[in-house]
């Protein structure tokens, strides 16, 4: 079998904070097992939210032409995918929920135009996880975002396979000292490219 591509991005505007961190130990995780890992942090891009233009709805392409189009061929070639973003206002933050929203050029290929999205004879299923951390821990407080990501893979042809959220990590580095979140994702990333 070829080697399992992997396309790790994080979603936060924080430098080396939380959910960046966790990211990195995810890739580890993923590189142990033998993945090609690549990482891109959305705060080094340039794109705008989805302005619901509908462009997208007659050949399933963005006609919006900013950075984004340098992340859509990732998103469609990687085996696997490892969404990293933080809770803001009770939700995915806005870098990463405007991701989301960009991804209606996929949505529109899928369910106007009823076409494969990312059409892979060959290649193996598609998956995914999602990586989160939070400052409180309020009940339900990745509720929203789990469902953003669930979505979004859905439409992408991805399988949503878990998350691995953490509350109560809110100061940049806090994340380091949590008792098991940094083991805990860099096996799921070693098993996100294993099995
Ligand atoms: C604008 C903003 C909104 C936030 N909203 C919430 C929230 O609604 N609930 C919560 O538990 N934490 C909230 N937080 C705290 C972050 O989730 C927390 O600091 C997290 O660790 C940030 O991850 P990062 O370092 O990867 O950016 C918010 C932080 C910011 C900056």
């Amino acid at each position: 079998m070829s080697q399992i591509n992997c396309l790790a991005i994080g979603c936060s505007p924080r430098l080396q904070g939380n959910t960046s961190t966790l990211l990195e130990h995810a890739v580890q995780g993923a590189e142990s097992g033998g993945a090609r890992c690549e990482k891109i942090f959305l705060r080094s891009f340039k794109f705008s939210p989805c302005i619901a233009c509908d462009g997208c709805h007659k050949e399933g392409k963005c006609v919006v032409k900013d950075d984004m189009q340098l992340i859509y061929d990732k998103l469609l070639t990687a085996d696997r995918l490892i969404l990293a973003a933080p809770i803001f206002s009770m939700g995915i933050n806005a870098m990463g929920k405007a991701l989301v929203d960009r991804g209606q050029r996929f949505w529109a290929t899928k369910y106007i135009l009823h076409k494969p999205v990312a059409p892979r004879p060959e290649g193996p299923e598609r998956r995914g996880i999602f990586l989160s951390a939070a400052g409180t821990d309020l009940p339900g407080v990745f509720d929203c975002a789990v469902r953003s990501v669930k979505y979004y893979y859905k439409v992408l042809d991805v399988k949503y396979l878990n998350q691995y959220c953490y509350s109560k990590v809110d100061t940049k580095g806090e994340i380091l000292h949590h008792p098991i979140a940094l083991s805990e994702v860099f096996q799921a990333g070693f098993d996100l490219v294993s099995n």
